[in-house]
């Protein structure tokens, strides 16, 4: 489970997130949304320990973080397939354990590296590596190619299989449909986050991606966050929901304040209606006053197009 409890975070003048509160489950899948500039990012680099709030605790309770957005780089001048190797880091100490106990033919040390092996579960990682990369769209032999051989588009790609190769508990994805095309997004929505072993917080602003991947969203606006339960066409609905129970509200204020300023008006002068006038004259000073619910604004959805094949 992450914690967070009044996080607070601005950027000189700018308050981009006041007390913030929240409980993301192990296994949960999280669609962040809000208009662009809302804080969206900031919130979950600072979940993922890449920001410092200004105030505030964030607590993984000693789980393994994972942070992906659009600048996300891999390292130039290795292959594909050694950077994705880098993705699980004793890997390659194992493999090297491994082949020195068979020269020396220690059997103590051939166990320990057999058992290590086993732990990092190294029989499956080909098999791990290639469902990734054929996943996200990569050509057969990609992990014989140099990073450096691909686009900038295609090298976030890279960043984002080494990730997902890691599998950490809390995996935090910045707008990743962006640089995907469509076959790479739907293999990312459709198969890879639903088994996905851990937690997943996506920002998105595609709402067919927000519908498949999340089972709660939550809204980042005005320094603050609002839960929904559910996929976003659930969120909007809720959220239209609560609009028209505040138009209702409103008007039905707005229809109460007509009708006692029109008693008022009507019976000012008369006397034997002065206590009556007095008590609703008292009763407008002390109302709550509902505030005009704003339209609905309609969201703008941004598509960037995918990248091109194999620069
Ligand atoms: N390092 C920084 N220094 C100054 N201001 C910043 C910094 N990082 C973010 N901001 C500002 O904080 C606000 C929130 O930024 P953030 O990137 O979290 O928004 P966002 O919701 O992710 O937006 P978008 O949808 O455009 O990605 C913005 O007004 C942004 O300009
Ligand atoms: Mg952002």
């Amino acid at each position: 489970m992450l914690t967070v409890e009044k996080l607070h975070k601005s950027f000189g003048a700018q308050v981009v997130l006041k007390e913030v509160n929240l409980v993301i489950s192990s296994q949960e899948r999280v669609g962040v949304v809000g208009h662009n500039g809302a804080g969206k990012s900031t919130l979950i680099k600072i979940l993922a320990g890449l920001e410092e709030p200004d105030k505030g605790i964030v607590n993984v309770h000693g789980a393994s973080v994972g942070y992906l957005n659009q600048e996300s780089q891999c390292r130039l001048g290795v292959t594909v397939g050694e950077e994705m190797r880098d993705a699980l880091p004793g890997v390659a100490d194992v493999e090297a354990q491994l082949l020195a106990a068979a020269s020396n033919v220690d059997m103590n040390a051939l166990s320990k590296a057999t058992d290590d092996m086993q732990r990092l579960e190294t029989h499956t990682l080909n098999a791990r590596i290639g469902r990734v990369l054929s996943g996200l769209g990569f050509e057969q032999g990609a992990t014989e190619r140099l990073t450096d051989t691909y686009s900038g588009g295609w090298q976030m790609r890279i960043a984002m299989a080494k990730l997902l190769l890691q599998e950490p508990a809390y995996l935090f994805l910045d707008e990743p449909t962006n640089h995907l095309d469509t076959s790479a997004k739907y293999w990312l929505m459709y198969d890879y986050i639903p088994s996905y072993p851990g937690t997943v917080v996506v920002i998105s602003h595609e709402v067919e991606f927000l519908n498949v991947v999340s089972e709660r969203i939550i809204e980042v606006d005005a320094g603050e966050i609002k839960e929904f339960k559910g996929n976003y066409d659930d969120y909007q609905q809720q959220k239209q929901e609560a609009h028209d129970r505040q138009v209702k509200e409103y008007e039905a204020q707005q229809k109460e304040l007509a009708d006692v300023r029109e008693f008022i008006a009507k019976f000012k002068g008369n006397k034997s209606k002065a206590g009556l006038v007095e008590s609703r004259m008292k009763m407008l000073d002390k109302l709550d006053m509902k505030e005009k619910p704003r339209d609905r604004q309609k969201t703008i959805y941004l598509q960037l197009p995918p990248p091109p094949a194999w620069t």
